[in-house]
């Protein structure tokens, strides 16, 4: 089968192989992969920046869906031909997520999704929902997942409230179009007028440009008569967070989700503490979360924003692509 094998960290130096086509143990099925989509993570793994420790060669790529080609002996959740989408933290099934659990991630300590065929637990899978393509649903796994947790396993959006997204990136659209299905109003950022204009098309009640308006938080707080918004999911880190923590109201919510910008905030706790406001990580989430979030897209028949579909011999096209940072929404991988 081919595979995507990373054996020194660059992007140059994905390389297309063939290797064995494996065989499932007792729980594992073989899921036939046609399609992944790339997170900000992925980037990350690729340039070492991400741990530079990975032992390599390496499987990358942590999201993808496709159909069970075949099941081991004691799997009793698939039979071959389900259409099926992969889990990121693979053995975290519900509740509080161990850090054994934690160390299962598709990607990272287990093998990614670029290859033709890969092998994964049953319980690590999730069925696909029939009004989504296998392209569509390859997204899912991580950037929808994440954006379903922060809003509404974690800051428990209402209908009515204010949530506050950045930028137009994976995360940050789904939860555009999950905070709308669930009647929320929302205030996007993003620092390109074109990419504005997408977001409003999408639902955004309002949109601000962070290059134009850099105290975006000030604005915010306008648009809200003053108040702040309910809850943003900050994926930028270095250069957001202070400013997300103004733009709150009261006894709101900030998932400390991403570092688009730098991980390290210098941080005056005198900025949170008269607000009262929650900042929780985020890890993605759980299969229970997974499904919960499904039941929602089936119900709301939420379609994923895809950017860019590539074919799998233009791999590193589609990993330059994600690094120049201009797309809008996700960037998917064709697996023949
Ligand atoms: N904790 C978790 O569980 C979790 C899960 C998923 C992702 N993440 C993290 O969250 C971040 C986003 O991930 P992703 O995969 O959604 O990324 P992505 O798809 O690569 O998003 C990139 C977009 O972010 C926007 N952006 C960049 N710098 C910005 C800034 N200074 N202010 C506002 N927006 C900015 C840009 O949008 P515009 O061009 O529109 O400005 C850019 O297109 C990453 O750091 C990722 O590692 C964490």
């Amino acid at each position: 089968m081919k595979s995507i094998q990373l054996d020194k960290f660059g992007i140059e130096n994905l390389k297309i192989t063939n290797t064995q086509k494996p065989v499932p143990g007792p729980n594992e099925v073989l899921v036939k992969i046609e399609a992944a989509s790339l997170n900000y993570l992925d980037l990350m793994v690729i340039n070492g920046q991400y741990n530079p420790e990975l032992p390599l060669p390496h499987v990358p790529c942590s999201d993808g869906s496709g159909w069970v080609e075949s099941t081991g002996s004691d799997v009793t959740l698939w039979k071959k031909g389900d259409r099926v989408t992969t889990h990121f933290i693979q053995h975290w099934i519900s509740g509080s997520k161990t850090q054994q659990a934690f160390l299962s991630r598709t990607g990272l300590e287990k093998p990614g999704v670029l290859s033709e065929y890969i092998l994964i637990h049953e319980t690590a899978l999730v069925r696909t929902p029939d009004i989504l393509s296998a392209e569509e649903a390859s997204t899912l796994p991580i950037a929808a997942l994440t954006a379903w947790a922060g809003l509404f396993e974690y800051a428990r959006i209402k209908p009515g409230q204010t949530v506050l997204t950045q930028g137009s990136g994976g995360v940050s659209i789904f939860a555009l179009q999950l905070a709308k299905a669930a009647g929320a109003r929302v205030i996007a950022i993003s620092g390109s007028p074109a990419k504005l204009e997408k977001l409003r098309a999408l639902g955004a009640d309002e949109v601000i440009d962070y290059r134009k308006t850099p105290d975006w938080h000030v604005e915010a707080r306008r648009l809200t008569g003053s108040h702040g918004v309910d809850a943003i999911l900050d994926v930028v880190g270095t250069d957001t967070l202070t400013k997300s923590i103004y733009a709150l109201k009261a006894d709101g919510f900030i998932g400390l989700t991403g570092n688009l910008s730098g991980a390290v905030v210098p941080f005056n706790i005198y900025d949170t503490v008269p607000s009262n406001a929650t900042l929780r990580g985020i890890s993605v989430g759980s299969i229970e979360n997974f499904q919960a979030l499904l039941k929602a897209i089936n119900t709301v028949k939420l379609k994923p924003v895809i950017d860019t579909v590539f074919p799998i011999d233009k791999i590193h096209e589609a990993y330059r692509y994600m690094q120049q940072g201009t797309f809008f929404g996700k960037i998917v991988i064709r697996i023949e």
